[in-house]
C-alpha cells in the first residue's frame, strides 16, 4: 500500500486574511477553567488560537519547511530570529525586499526574537535597541520582540535589576519605532526573585506606547533553569510574573517546548509557547511522547504512533542517514506538540485541566516537584506575588462543573474544589428556622457516613426519619472530601467523584469529624453518625412537609454559596415556594407563587434564574456603586454588571454581553456563576453567566464577557 501524503488529499489552507484594524493585537478569551484559558490572538497575518506553540525556524537551517508547517501541521504561526536574518546579508536583502512571509514562504503568523537570546549565549550582539525593532517592522513582522536585558538565574540581585529596569527603560523608544503595524512583546525579566519578576510585570505591562502597549508578555530569562529541569523555579518564575500583568495580555514562555510541560503551564496562565525543541531532540535522536523523552537506540518498538514514524521501525529509522532521521523524528515531534496542545485545549474546555497536569506531573520527578510545590502554594498561598497570583487562579475558577470528577491523592487541591469549599465555608449558614417552623437553636448534627451518592435515594428516609423527631438538627455528608450540608448534596464535584467504592468505606474518628466540621463552624455541636439503609417508601403528609423543608433549604444554601444572596433574601424568595420534579425525583423547577423563578440544573447541581426569579432579586440601587470587597464573608447579592446605553437595545433582546461595553462590574462575580446585567441608572436589563472576571471586564476589548440568558426587552428580530 502507498500511503497518500496529507497535502494531496486535502485542499491547501486558505490563506488567513488581516483582523481588522482597530482589532489588532486584541486578545480574546472563548472558553476558561480558571487562568487556562482559549484565547484568540488577532493580528495581520491572522487568529492566533492559544494556547499554541510556535516553531523555531531558523531561517538558515529550514528541518521542516515553514509552508510544510502551514500545510500539513495546522501551524498558525512560528518564531525566528530578527537578528539572524538581520546579520546574514542575503537573508536581510531579500526580507527587506520581498518581506519576512516570503523569505520564509510562510503565510501565517510569523513572530521574531531580537537577539537578546544571542547576546546571553555569546555575550554581545551588534545590533541597537532601535535598529532591531525597525528591522523587525520592515520586514513585516508580526509580533516582534525589543531588545531586552537577559536576566541569568545566578546573577546577584542588583545584576537582576539592572536588567529589569534596562529593559523597562527601553520600552517606550522601541514601542514608537515599531509604530502602528508591529505588535511587541515585552519581555518579562528578574531571575528567581519574586519581587523583581513581579515588578518587571508592573513596569513592562505599564508602558503606555504612542501605537500600541506590548501585546504580549513572554516570560524571558527562563531557558537556563529548564536546561536543568529546575521546574519549581520556573512556575515559582510564572506565577510572580504574572502577578502583576494584566489578564488581557498573552502570557508566553520563551523558550519552552516540551509537552510534558504543557499541562501545568497552561493550568497556571500560560498562552503561548515556541521552542526549537522538536528539533534540536530530533537531532539527538530523541522523540517526544507526551509522558517524557525517548532515546531511538534503547528501543525495539514505538511506545506511540504518528503519520511520521507510521509504517516504519525502530531498526529502520536508525539505519536512516542523519538528515533523514532528523527529519522524520522532527515531524513526529511536531505532530505530538501539536496533539498534547490539542488535549490541553479540549482539557480547558471540559474543566479538566488540572487533571491532566496532576496526570502529567507523575511522569518526572522534577516535574512531580514543581507540582507538590504548586499544590503547597494553593494550599497556603503568602502575603506576596505568588500568593496573590494562586489567590487569582482560584477566584477565576467556576467553582461547579458537570461531569465526573475523578478521584486521585492530590484532588483536594484542585482550585474548583478550593474554591467551592472556600465558599461554603464563608457563605454556609445554619437555617435560621426548622421544618415545624420553630426558631431554637441548633441541637445536633446527623452525619450520613460511608455512603456513595446520589444520597438523596439512599438517605432521605433516614434524615426525614432523625427531623421529625428532632426538628432542628442539621443532616450533613461526609465524603472523601470532607463535611458538606446535604442540602449541597446534588453539586458538582462531590456528586460525581470518580473512584472504587472502598473511598466510600474510610474510618473516620470522632475527632478528625470535627476537625472536617470545623470548616463549616460547627465543631461544638453534638452529631450523630449513621449509615442510612436504601428505603424508598410512600411517605406521610408530615413526612412531605420535611421534605419540603429540605427542598427548600437546597435553594436557599445554594443561592447563598454560588450567588452571595444573603439567607435572609434567598428565604423572602422562596417563601411560598413549591417545585416541579423529576422522574427521579429531583427538582427541576422552582416556582414561587406560582411563578417560575429558578430551575436547579441536574447535571452540575447549580442554580439557572428566570427572568422573572432575577426581577424579585433586582434591588435597583441607583446610583449604581459596586463592591469593592474582596473578602467572600458578606453576602453582596446577586452580582450586577453595569452595561453602556449602546448595548442595552442588544443584550436587552438577549444578545451576549460584548467586552469593551461594561462600565463596571462587582468584584465577587464568578465565572460560570449566576449575574445580573443592570444599565447606569440600575435597571435590570438581562441575566447571564459571565465567562470573565470584573478584573478582566475592566481590561479587555474584544470577545463576549457574558452570555445572557434572558433579556427585559422583547426580540422583535
Ligand atoms: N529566548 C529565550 N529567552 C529569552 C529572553 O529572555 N529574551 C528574549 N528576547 N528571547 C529569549
Amino acid at each position: 500500500m502507498t500511503l497518500i501524503p496529507h497535502s494531496q488529499h486535502m485542499s491547501p489552507r486558505p490563506i488567513p486574511l488581516p483582523c481588522q484594524n482597530h482589532d489588532l493585537g486584541k486578545f480574546e478569551i472563548l472558553s476558561r477553567d480558571g487562568a487556562a484559558r482559549i484565547g484568540r490572538l488577532h493580528t495581520n497575518h491572522g487568529v492566533l488560537n492559544t494556547p499554541m506553540l510556535l516553531p523555531v525556524v531558523n531561517p538558515n537551517i529550514r528541518t521542516i519547511e515553514p509552508r510544510e508547517m502551514w500545510e500539513e501541521y495546522g501551524i498558525e504561526g512560528l518564531i525566528t530570529n530578527s537578528y539572524i536574518i538581520w546579520k546574514h546579508q542575503k537573508l536581510k536583502e531579500v526580507a527587506l525586499s520581498d518581506g519576512v512571509h516570503n523569505l520564509l514562504d510562510f503565510p501565517g503568523i510569523i513572530v521574531t526574537d531580537s537577539g537578546t537570546f544571542q547576546s546571553y549565549v555569546y555575550g554581545d550582539v551588534e545590533v541597537g535597541v532601535s535598529e532591531i525593532v525597525e528591522f523587525q517592522r520592515d520586514i513585516g513582522v508580526d509580533i516582534g520582540t525589543m531588545l531586552d536585558v537577559f536576566g541569568r538565574p545566578d546573577m546577584s540581585f542588583s545584576e537582576l535589576e539592572s536588567a529589569v529596569e534596562e529593559t523597562a527603560n527601553r520600552a517606550s523608544e522601541s514601542l514608537e519605532v515599531a509604530g502602528d503595524n508591529l505588535l511587541l512583546n515585552g519581555p518579562i525579566q528578574g531571575g528567581i526573585n519574586d519581587d523583581l519578576r513581579a515588578r518587571s510585570g508592573y513596569l513592562m505591562s505599564s508602558i503606555r506606547g504612542k501605537y500600541h502597549n506590548f501585546t504580549v508578555h513572554p516570560i524571558g530569562g527562563i531557558v537556563p533553569l529548564m536546561e536543568k529541569q529546575m521546574y519549581r523555579e520556573l512556575f515559582q518564575i510564572l506565577l510572580a510574573s504574572k502577578s502583576t500583568i494584566p489578564p488581557n495580555r498573552p502570557i508566553h514562555l520563551f523558550g519552552c517546548g516540551h509537552p510534558l510541560l504543557f499541562p501545568l503551564s497552561i493550568a497556571l496562565g500560560v498562552d503561548i509557547f515556541d521552542s526549537a525543541a522538536y528539533v534540536l531532540f530530533a537531532r539527538d535522536d530523541r522523540f517526544f511522547t507526551p509522558t517524557g523523552t525517548v532515546k531511538l537506540k534503547e528501543i525495539r518498538e514505538w511506545p506511540i504512533s504518528s503519520r511520521a514514524l507510521f509504517g516504519l521501525s525502530p531498526e529502520e529509522v536508525r539505519k536512516m542517514d542523519k538528515n533523514e532521521r532528523t527529519s522524520i523524528l522532527s515531524r513526529h515531534n511536531l505532530e505530538i506538540t501539536q496533539a498534547e496542545l490539542a488535549k490541553c485545549r479540549e482539557a480547558i474546555r471540559t474543566g479538566k485541566i488540572w487533571q491532566l497536569a496532576e496526570e502529567r506531573s507523575h511522569c518526572s520527578p522534577q516535574l512531580r516537584g514543581a507540582f507538590l510545590w504548586v499544590l503547597d502554594q494553593l494550599a497556603f498561598p503568602d502575603e506576596g506575588p505568588i500568593g496573590e497570583s494562586i489567590m487569582n487562579i482560584i477566584a477565576s475558577t467556576n467553582p461547579v462543573r458537570k461531569g465526573g470528577e475523578r478521584m486521585s491523592h492530590d484532588i483536594e487541591l484542585r482550585p474548583h474544589i478550593l474554591h467551592l469549599q472556600a465558599l461554603i465555608a464563608t457563605r454556609w449558614k445554619i437555617p435560621g428556622s426548622w421544618w415545624d417552623g420553630s426558631k431554637s437553636t441548633i441541637k445536633n448534627l446527623i452525619i450520613i457516613e460511608k455512603t456513595p451518592p446520589p444520597w438523596r435515594t439512599c438517605s432521605l428516609n433516614a434524615i426525614i426519619s432523625h427531623l421529625i423527631e428532632t426538628p432542628n438538627s442539621i443532616p450533613l455528608i461526609l465524603t472523601p472530601l470532607g463535611i458538606i450540608p446535604y442540602s449541597l448534596e446534588d453539586l458538582s464535584p462531590w456528586c460525581h467523584l470518580d473512584g472504587s467504592n472502598d473511598m466510600w468505606d474510610i474510618d473516620y474518628d470522632d475527632e478528625e469529624i470535627m476537625e472536617f466540621l470545623s470548616d463549616l463552624n460547627l465543631e461544638k455541636i453534638p452529631f450523630i453518625r449513621i449509615k442510612p439503609e436504601l428505603k424508598i417508601l410512600k411517605m406521610s403528609k408530615i413526612e412531605e412537609n420535611v421534605r419540603d423543608w429540605m427542598d427548600r433549604c437546597s435553594i436557599v444554601d445554594k443561592l447563598s454559596v454560588l450567588c452571595s444572596i444573603n439567607p435572609n433574601d434567598g428565604c423572602k424568595l422562596t417563601t411560598s415556594m413549591s417545585n416541579r420534579k423529576s422522574t427521579t425525583d429531583r427538582m427541576v423547577n422552582v416556582y414561587s407563587d406560582g411563578t417560575h423563578i429558578l430551575s436547579p440544573r441536574l447535571n452540575d447541581g447549580g442554580i439557572s434564574f428566570t427572568l422573572e426569579g432575577v426581577k424579585r432579586l433586582c434591588d435597583n440601587r441607583y446610583p449604581i456603586s459596586f463592591d469593592t470587597i474582596d473578602s467572600d464573608s458578606e453576602f453582596s447579592g446577586l452580582p450586577k454588571v453595569c452595561i453602556n446605553d449602546d448595548a442595552i437595545p442588544f443584550v436587552g433582546k438577549g444578545r451576549n454581553v460584548m467586552h469593551g461595553y461594561i462600565l463596571g462590574a462587582d468584584k465577587h462575580l464568578i465565572p460560570g456563576q449566576p449575574c445580573l446585567i443592570v444599565s447606569s441608572s440600575g435597571d435590570l436589563i438581562a441575566h447571564g453567566t459571565p465567562i470573565a472576571t470584573s478584573k478582566e471586564m475592566e481590561l479587555f476589548q474584544k470577545g463576549i464577557a457574558i452570555k445572557v440568558r434572558e433579556g427585559v426587552l422583547k426580540d422583535s428580530s
